[in-house]
């Protein structure tokens, strides 16, 4: 009885005020969508790869393009991670590799940004140019390069880090990352090539004889969940706990970033 008279007076109510009515309206139509949305991507994960990690009787991988269908990659969360770590550097004249990924962060520093491609055809590129050889990039004009995941792409490895190095001003720093433990970047491979998969202890020994000793700081990041999810091409979004990226495990090292300043 109560009810009904409730019932009776909210009619009333709204009967008399017909914008709240439209508004309450419209806000349950969304909700109802909104639901109807979230059951049916509920509905349709089923019919997604299943991602097994204890399935020792399969090829079958999440994802052949390091997860980005899926969400980020592991290595662009390890990437970001050191850009933040790395961002008191990222400053004046900054030159990236391919495409402003990482620089276009950090314009509310009030950067300049050049773009590098080893070919023509980039859009994007504002030099062409080949880092293993020399006379083909300018000297001393930057503050910061930023080169991530492209050395490991450059058969003439030592060659590209003395070019990197040449490019930068005195006392301007080169942000680099290398992958370690990483699938094999298609795109690349069949393009430029993808030749190396290196240690921290490599990039030491590769980057220090160039800068000199001192100049090089090395962050190594990685540990066994974060190469198996890699190598499968899970995305981080998926899984359960994804701070556990953070722990590091020496013997898994999926990527070292380098942080390498030129003399003054
Ligand atoms: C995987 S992409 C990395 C670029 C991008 N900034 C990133 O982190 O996703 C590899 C890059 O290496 C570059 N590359 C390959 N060989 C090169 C060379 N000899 N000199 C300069 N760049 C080169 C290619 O242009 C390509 O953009």
């Amino acid at each position: 009885m109560a009810a009904s008279a409730s019932k009776a007076l909210a009619k009333c109510l709204l009967d008399r005020t017909p914008r709240l009515k439209h508004y309450l309206l419209d806000q349950y139509k969304l909700r109802s969508f909104q639901w109807k949305m979230s059951s049916l991507g509920k509905f349709f994960k089923k019919f997604r790869s299943p991602i097994l990690f204890n399935n020792l009787d399969s090829l079958q991988l999440a994802s052949k393009v390091f997860g980005v269908d899926r969400g980020s990659s592991v290595l662009y969360y390890y990437m970001q991670k050191f850009m933040e770590r790395s961002e008191e550097h990222i400053q004046g004249r900054v030159l990236e590799v391919q495409e402003s990924l990482f620089s276009r962060q950090f314009t509310h520093k009030d950067i300049q940004i050049d773009i590098l491609h080893v070919e023509e055809g980039n859009p994007d590129a504002t030099i062409v140019g080949d880092l293993t050889k020399a006379s083909t990039l300018p000297e001393n004009q930057f503050d910061c390069f930023i080169c991530t995941s492209t050395f490991n792409h450059i058969f003439e490895i030592e060659k590209a880090i003395k070019t990197s190095h040449q490019l930068l001003k005195p006392g301007g720093v080169l942000i680099a990352t290398m992958p370690c433990l990483a699938q094999i970047a298609r795109y690349d491979m069949d393009r430029w090539g993808d030749y190396w998969r290196l240690t921290s202890k490599a990039c030491e020994q590769l980057f220090t004889p160039v800068f000199g000793e001192g100049n090089v700081e090395l962050i190594t990041y990685g540990n066994v969940l974060a190469a198996i999810t890699e190598f499968q091409g899970i995305s981080t979004e998926e899984l359960p706990n994804p701070k556990l990226l953070d722990e590091f495990q020496k013997d898994y090292e999926v990527m070292t970033g380098i942080i390498a300043r030129k003399a003054l």
